[in-house]
């Protein structure tokens, strides 16, 4: 830490209301790298002066920093809705030229013939933050599963081929609401050096009516193009389910040209592998489980104890805080999901920032702000679970849902 960080520090402690040191703080932090430390001095300033751009600004660029594509453009919105919001930053001019690839790949995609949909309605074309596979904590067996079943035959398609296996064609992870289906897939896309294309079913079905089978078509000669490239369709459900209800025409000729695709692909060998994600694998329509299309379907589980304790450890170890028995935690952390412990997490920092504003004292976050926090918190895979134990136990799907149901009888579920 430089010595002005540190007369910040002091100045700070006896004034925790310095604004403009609490700005210059963050942003020290934020250039040395502390991203998450830059983060919470940032959230403290806004509680102060909500109106501040320069605040929300560093909050987005923090979250930039991390990853986090949504909480930063929801940072952006809310500057650029502040009286002194100065579109020239370097920050928000640095984001424009990837904002442009998007509405250009997009305008593509339309056929240059229809109005752009407003902003927070399109496809997320590409995504540039990568998430490696040591990002995502735990499932050890998962990602040996993974490696063998996707990335090795991606990275080396002649020695699979010669073993007579596939490579590409699609897969599917199902499992409980924030267990890291996205977090893997991309993951999973990094790992195999690919290009990475998320696309969520419901922006498909939302979009362009009349004109989706037409983008579905133009997204899947995208990525054949770019190969090696990871297609990544969220909520396969929602298509299923459009099926099913089979209401219109339309929605009919969609699903048709995304099975049509499917079946395009696994007959070649173009280096493009379609995964998909559901939380209700159940729904997801058996013509779409046929050989070719998403035949493997892989379950990604709550996290265990060991994971949950690592994932506390991660995800806190730029936070300010002092001791806390991360076992115990985990313990009393039972079914959470990876998200459950990202809530759990922010609303321990919220509760002691809104101390520390209140108190006007600085302090860490201790075991007893988080074990609060965990008591507050349900986690949000239970639902999921029984809705799945029931299927499993009652209702016949127990050979599709094998791994389901070793881990319901591993966590005492069955
Ligand atoms: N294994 C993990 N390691 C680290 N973080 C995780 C893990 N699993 C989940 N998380 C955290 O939870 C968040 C949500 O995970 P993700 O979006 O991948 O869940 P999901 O299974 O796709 O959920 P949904 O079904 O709601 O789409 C991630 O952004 C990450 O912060
Ligand atoms: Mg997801």
């Amino acid at each position: 830490m430089t010595d002005r960080v540190k007369q910040l520090e002091q100045q700070l402690l006896r004034d925790p209301f310095d604004a403009a040191a609490r700005g210059e703080y963050a942003e020290l932090l934020l250039l040395g790298g502390h991203h998450e430390q830059s983060l919470s001095q940032w959230l403290l300033l806004l509680k102060q002066e909500p109106k501040s751009a320069a605040a929300h600004l560093g909050a987005a660029r923090c979250c930039h920093e991390r990853g986090d594509g949504s909480a930063r453009d929801a940072h952006l919105e809310d500057a650029r809705a502040c009286e002194d919001f100065d579109a020239d930053d370097p920050f928000v001019r640095s984001l424009a030229p990837a904002e442009e690839t998007r509405l250009v790949a997009l305008r593509g995609l339309a056929g240059g013939k229809q109005e752009l949909p407003a902003r927070g309605e399109v496809i997320s074309i590409a995504s540039t933050d990568k998430v490696r596979f040591a990002d995502v904590v735990g499932m050890k067996e998962l990602k040996k599963l993974i490696r063998l079943r996707i990335i090795e035959p991606f990275l080396k398609p002649g020695l699979f081929q010669r073993f007579k296996k596939r490579s590409g064609g699609g897969v599917l992870l199902y499992g409980p609401p924030g267990c890291g289906k996205t977090l893997i897939a991309r993951a999973i896309a990094t790992e195999c050096e690919a290009a990475f294309t998320p696309i969520g079913i419901s922006d498909i079905l939302n979009m362009w009516i009349g004109e989706s089978e037409r983008n579905l078509a133009a997204i899947f000669e995208k990525a054949r193009q770019q190969s090696p490239s990871v297609l990544f369709f969220d909520e396969l459900d929602a298509l299923a389910y459009a099926r099913s209800k089979a209401n219109s025409d339309h929605t009919r000729t969609l699903v048709n040209e995304f099975l049509n695709q499917l079946d395009g692909m696994s007959g070649r060998n173009d280096r493009v592998l379609v995964l998909a994600a559901t939380n209700m694998p159940w729904d997801v329509d058996e013509a779409m489980k046929r050989p070719g299309r998403f035949d493997r379907q892989i379950f990604v589980p709550p996290p265990d104890a060991e994971a949950r304790a690592e994932m506390l450890r991660m995800k806190l170890c730029d936070v300010p805080t002092d001791w806390y028995d991360e076992r115990a935690l985990s313990a009393a952390c039972h079914h959470f999901s990876g998200a459950d412990i990202d809530g759990l997490i922010e609303r321990a920092k919220d509760e002691v920032l809104a101390e520390i504003l209140d108190s006007g004292d600085e302090r860490n976050l201790t075991h007893a702000d988080l074990a609060q926090a965990a008591e507050a918190i349900e986690p949000t895979t239970l639902e999921w679970l029984k809705t799945a134990r029931n299927l499993v136990k009652f209702g016949g799907a127990g050979a599709a849902y094998k791994d389901v149901e070793k881990y319901l009888r591993s966590a005492k579920l069955y």
